[in-house]
């Protein structure tokens, strides 16, 4: 058992919950966009008992992630945010299954899961545990997305680093975009080549994949030959097999990977400041030539 699991058992035994220590506590970790997560919830295998399951959030006071009762799925209390994106491992709860499964994981999905089991006989929800039973506490963290600031220099090539969640077999795309080019891409990397339709022609044959293998996941982008206009904020997106790829509108997959890439002109501010310094000197030397040519006029207007 890690340290961590140590830490949480000491917390809640400082709590109170002392009748917990026994609950299975888990720490998992997705990537936002990730195509589903399982949060684990094993009853004993003595669950003949077992008419149904609910899953809770500590921070969605009323509102139930998932209530599953008499083989139906109760929408009632539902939150929002968990319609249509969760169910169960097993309907039929089969040696005691009760575990969750969350789709298209997004980062406010992050927080404290509780599973407790509704049993035969007893019309009230009971704890699983107050039986004996051990009662499931997982804390699923979705980590936020990489973020970087990277500056080059026009003309040079840059690489946009991102790495999806592990298992590259189950990338079906990668997207990568810029927040102010609403409707086109940066690069659409799908079925093992780059889509053309609806890249913006500023990136034709400028972008590639890293490793078009993703090889553990990467899918960083290889921009060339910058130009002092790809300055902007770049986003990485990819989806998993499972995700409706058809709707891009419906796709609540959240970025993996934001950089904000800043091109710097050729010399930058010591340019711009020998640039102010020339015109000063042109400025004085107008003014100074003027003043000349007005005395040279006096003069020979005093000659004549
Ligand atoms: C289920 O119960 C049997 C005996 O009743 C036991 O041998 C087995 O280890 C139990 N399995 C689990 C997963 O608890
Ligand atoms: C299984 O449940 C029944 C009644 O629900 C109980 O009599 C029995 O002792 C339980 N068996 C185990 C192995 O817990
Ligand atoms: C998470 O964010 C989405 C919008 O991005 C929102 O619809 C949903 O209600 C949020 N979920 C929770 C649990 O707050
Ligand atoms: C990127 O730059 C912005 C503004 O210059 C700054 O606020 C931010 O902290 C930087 N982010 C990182 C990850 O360095
Ligand atoms: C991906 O999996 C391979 C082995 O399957 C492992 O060596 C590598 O460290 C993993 N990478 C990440 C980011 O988890
Ligand atoms: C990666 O995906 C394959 C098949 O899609 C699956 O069998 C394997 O368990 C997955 N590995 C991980 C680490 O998720
Ligand atoms: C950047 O400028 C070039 C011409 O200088 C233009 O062809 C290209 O479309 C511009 N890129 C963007 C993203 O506006």
């Amino acid at each position: 058992m890690s340290a961590v699991t140590a830490s949480l058992c000491s917390t809640l035994l400082f709590v109170g919950f002392v009748v917990f220590v026994s609950a299975d506590q888990k720490i998992i970790t997705a990537q936002p966009g990730q195509k589903s997560v399982t949060l684990p919830c094993r009853a004993p295998n003595n669950s003949s008992t077992i008419t149904g399951v609910e899953w809770s959030r500590a921070d969605l006071a009323d509102e139930y992630v998932l209530l599953y009762r008499d083989e139906l799925f109760d929408p009632d209390n539902q939150h929002p945010s968990f319609k249509n994106r969760v169910d169960l491992q097993d309907r039929q709860m089969k040696d005691g299954d009760l575990s969750l499964i969350l789709k298209n994981v997004m980062i406010n999905d992050t927080g404290t899961y509780e599973c407790e089991a509704f049993m035969r006989g007893t019309n009230v929800k009971k704890r699983a545990n107050v039986g004996g039973d051990p009662i499931s506490i997982v804390t699923l963290k979705v980590l936020p997305p990489d973020q970087k600031n990277i500056t080059v220099k026009p003309g040079q090539n840059v690489m946009l680093p991102c790495r999806a969640p592990n298992n590259s077999s189950s990338i079906i795309a990668v997207e990568w975009s810029r927040a102010d080019l609403v409707d086109e891409y940066v690069l659409l990397y799908r079925d093992e080549h780059i889509v053309p339709e609806q890249q913006h022609p500023s990136f034709k044959n400028r972008v590639d994949l890293q490793d078009r293998q993703m090889k553990d996941g990467d899918v960083s982008l290889i921009l060339k030959n910058v130009m002092i206009n790809d300055t902007g904020t770049y986003k990485c997106q990819v989806f998993m097999r499972g995700t409706n790829m058809r709707k891009r509108a419906n796709l609540k997959t959240d970025p993996i990977s934001i950089i904000t890439l800043r091109v710097d002109p050729p010399g930058g501010s010591v340019g711009l400041i020998v640039g102010l310094i020339l015109s000063a000197v042109l400025l004085v030397a107008a003014v100074v030539g003027f003043l000349v040519y007005r005395k040279h006029k006096q003069q020979n207007r005093d000659f004549n």
